[in-house]
C-alpha cells in the first residue's frame, strides 16, 4: 500500500461523514459557513483570538478578533437585509483585499445570499459579463472601483444596489449608496438564515475554451472539504499564523483564504500590498508566519531575487509551505529546500472542485515535479484520451477525472446545464487537465486538455479575449493563445488580422493591448500581438488555435487534419 504518512489509517477508513463529525455537524441541523467561521469559533472560547491581521498598501496594520468577525459580519448581514436582499440573491464583492471584503463575504453568507467575488482588476466588460450572467442584485465596492460599475449599470437592470464602503463623500447617483462599517452600529444578534448543506453559498466565475465564463456554484456543505483539507493538507494548528497569498477574486482566496482557516479558528494574515520579495519576507518575519500557501509564479519571482535575501530575514517561525494554481517545477521545490530548509508541497484543484483534490500531505515523501496523490475521499484516475476508459498501467498520460460526490464539488454552472453536463462522461467528472500516475499513485501534471490560458496561476479564456479584440476598431479577426513565459508560465499572445485601411505598427499594438487591459484585466492583456494577413481555419471556418499554440511552444504540429475536429 502507499505511504500516507500520519494519515495512513484515516485514508483507508475515510468517508465524508468523518468530515461532518470533524465540524460536529449533526444531520438535519442548519449549516451556515458564516456562522461556522465566526460565531462557532467564539462559542469554542476563542472570541478574543485574532482572526485577521491585516496590512494595507501603506503599511497600516489592523487586527480583528473572532468576536469582531462575528459582530461585523452580523452588521453587514443586517445592513444588506435592510436593503431587501434575500436568501439566494447574488451579491458581488468587488474590491481590493481590504477587511470589508472578508467581513462582507461572511455577512452575505449569514443572510443566506450568494457571495459572488469579482477580481478587483477586472475591467468593465469582464465585470459586465459576470454580473449580467448571474443577474447580480448588489455589488459591494470601493471608491477606486465603483466607477467601472457606474459605467455599465444601465445595461444591468437587475442590479439594484451599488454600495461604496470606504468613502462617505462620493456624490451618489441613482442606485448607489454608502455604507461605512466602522461607523455602523455593531449588531450583537443577527438571526442567521438557516441554510442547509445544499443551500448555495459562493459563485465563482471561471473561464472555459469556448463561450462566456461560467459561474461554478458552490453550497454550504463545501466547508466539510475545505475545513478538513485545511487541517490535513495545509496542516493548520491552533497556534499557527497562516498566510494565503491568493486574492478572493479567485477560488483559492475564498476556499483557503477565508473558509478553511477560519472554520478551524486559525489566525491569518491578509496582505493588501501586492508582490515584492523584500516586502513579503519582511511581512512573514514581522507577523511570524508559520504556514504559507502561495503559487508557482510568486515562487519563481522570489527565486529570481535569490536565497541571500531570504537568509537576511528571521523566518524561524515558518514550518510549512504549500503551492497551488500551476505546475510547480522541480527547481522551485529544490529552491524551497535551499532557501527555507523545506520543500513547497504542491496541491492541485480547481474552481469547480472547491477544495484540494490531489495533493502532497505533511510527512509524505515529496517527489519534485509531482502534484502528489488523491485526497482522502477523492477517487482520482486518468482516462484514455479517446475511449475515456480508466488507464490502469502506470506512467501513461490521460485526462484527470474524479468520481463525483465530494462535498465541495460545484453543484451547477449558473444558468448553463448543457456545459455542466458536458463535464461528466461515463460517471466521471472530467477536469480538463492531463496527467500520468506513477506506480506509487503520484500524479504528474502534463498540461491542459483545452485552450484555456493559465497565466501566473490565473485562468483566462481565449474566447473572452478574442471577443474583446474584435471590438477594437482596427481588428477584423483574432486568436488568443498562451505562449511560454519563464515567470508566469504562460502569457497571452494574440494573432490579429486587421481591417482594410489599418496597418500593423507598434502604436497599434499598444493601443490594442491597452484596450484589452481596460476592458478585461491586466492578466488578459496580450503581451505580444502578431499581425497576420489571415488566421488558419478549419474547413468549417473555426480558427485553429491549437496550431498557433503549437507553433509558440515549438511543438510538432504533424498532421493538421487531426486538428480539424477540435
Ligand atoms: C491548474 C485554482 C498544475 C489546472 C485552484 C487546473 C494546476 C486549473 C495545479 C484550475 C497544480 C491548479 N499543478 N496545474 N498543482 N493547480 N492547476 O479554477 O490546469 O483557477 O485545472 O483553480 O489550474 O484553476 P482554477
Amino acid at each position: 500500500m502507499y505511504d500516507f504518512g500520519p494519515y495512513e489509517k484515516t485514508y483507508k477508513e475515510f468517508n465524508w461523514d468523518l468530515a461532518k463529525e470533524f465540524l460536529e455537524y449533526k444531520e438535519g441541523d442548519p449549516l451556515n459557513i458564516g456562522w461556522y467561521c465566526s460565531d462557532r469559533i467564539c462559542q469554542q472560547g476563542k472570541a478574543q483570538k485574532i482572526a485577521m491581521i491585516w496590512e494595507g498598501f501603506d503599511g497600516e496594520v489592523r487586527k480583528y478578533s473572532f468576536n469582531d468577525l462575528r459582530l461585523l459580519s452580523n452588521t453587514y448581514a443586517h445592513y444588506l437585509k435592510g436593503l431587501g436582499i434575500k436568501p439566494g440573491d447574488r451579491v458581488c464583492i468587488f474590491m481590493d483585499k481590504i477587511p470589508d471584503l472578508y467581513i462582507s463575504f461572511l455577512g452575505i453568507l449569514k443572510l443566506g445570499a450568494i457571495a459572488q467575488p469579482l477580481f478587483s482588476a477586472f475591467g468593465e466588460e469582464a465585470l459586465f459579463t459576470r454580473m449580467d450572467d448571474a443577474d447580480s442584485i448588489a455589488v459591494i465596492t470601493t471608491r477606486k472601483h465603483f466607477r467601472k460599475v457606474r459605467r455599465i449599470k444601465d445595461q444591468l437592470p437587475h442590479l439594484k444596489h451599488i454600495i461604496v464602503v470606504d468613502d462617505e463623500n462620493v456624490r451618489l447617483e441613482e442606485r448607489e449608496k454608502v455604507f461605512i462599517l466602522d461607523k455602523a452600529e455593531r449588531v450583537e444578534d443577527f438571526n442567521i438564515y438557516p441554510t442547509n448543506p445544499e443551500s448555495p453559498s459562493v459563485l465563482h466565475y471561471t473561464s472555459g475554451t469556448t463561450g462566456k465564463p461560467k459561474g461554478a456554484l458552490h453550497v454550504h456543505a463545501s466547508i466539510f472539504a475545505q475545513s478538513l483539507s485545511s487541517k490535513w493538507v495545509l496542516d493548520l494548528k491552533d497556534e499557527d499564523i497562516y498566510w494565503c497569498t491568493a486574492d478572493p477574486g479567485w477560488v483559492t482566496g475564498t476556499s483557503y483564504g477565508i473558509i478553511g482557516p477560519w472554520s478551524l479558528g486559525i489566525t491569518q494574515v491578509v496582505y493588501c500590498g501586492g508582490f515584492g520579495s523584500e516586502k513579503w519576507y519582511k511581512l512573514m518575519e514581522k507577523f511570524r508566519v508559520s504556514v504559507w500557501y502561495t503559487a508557482p509564479t510568486a515562487i519563481r519571482m522570489l527565486m529570481k531575487d535569490g536565497t541571500d535575501l531570504v537568509k537576511q530575514h528571521d523566518l524561524s517561525a515558518l514550518r510549512y509551505m504549500c503551492s497551488v494554481g500551476e505546475p510547480l517545477n522541480p527547481e522551485a521545490v529544490h529552491w524551497g529546500i535551499e532557501a527555507f530548509d523545506m520543500p513547497f508541497y504542491d496541491t492541485y484543484w480547481q474552481t469547480e472542485t472547491g477544495a484540494i483534490v490531489i495533493t502532497n500531505f505533511p510527512g509524505m515523501k515529496v517527489k519534485p515535479g509531482s502534484m502528489g496523490r488523491a485526497f482522502p475521499g477523492i477517487t482520482a484516475v486518468v482516462l484514455d484520451l479517446k475511449s475515456y476508459e480508466v488507464i490502469r498501467e502506470p506512467n501513461k498520460v490521460g485526462l484527470i477525472a474524479l468520481k463525483p460526490g465530494w462535498p465541495s464539488m460545484m453543484r451547477e454552472y449558473w444558468n448553463n446545464p448543457t456545459v455542466y453536463q458536458s463535464k461528466f462522461i461515463n460517471g466521471w467528472y472530467i477536469t480538463g487537465d492531463r496527467s500520468s500516475i506513477d506506480s506509487e499513485g503520484y500524479f504528474w501534471f502534463v498540461g491542459r486538455d483545452d485552450d484555456v490560458i493559465n497565466t501566473a496561476g490565473h485562468l483566462v479564456g481565449p474566447f473572452e479575449i478574442e471577443s474583446a479584440l474584435i471590438e477594437h476598431e482596427a481588428v477584423a479577426e483574432a486568436a488568443a493563445v498562451g505562449k511560454p513565459d519563464p515567470v508566469n508560465m504562460e502569457v497571452v499572445k494574440a494573432f490579429v488580422a486587421l481591417k482594410p485601411g489599418f496597418e500593423g505598427s507598434s502604436d497599434l499594438e499598444l493601443s490594442i493591448m491597452n484596450f484589452i487591459r481596460k476592458k478585461l484585466s491586466p492578466l488578459a492583456m496580450p503581451q505580444e500581438i502578431e499581425f497576420v494577413d489571415k488566421l488558419p481555419k478549419t474547413r468549417s471556418g473555426k480558427i485553429m488555435r491549437r496550431l498557433l499554440r503549437a507553433m509558440e511552444w515549438g511543438e510538432e504540429i504533424g498532421d493538421t487534419s487531426t486538428l480539424e475536429d477540435d
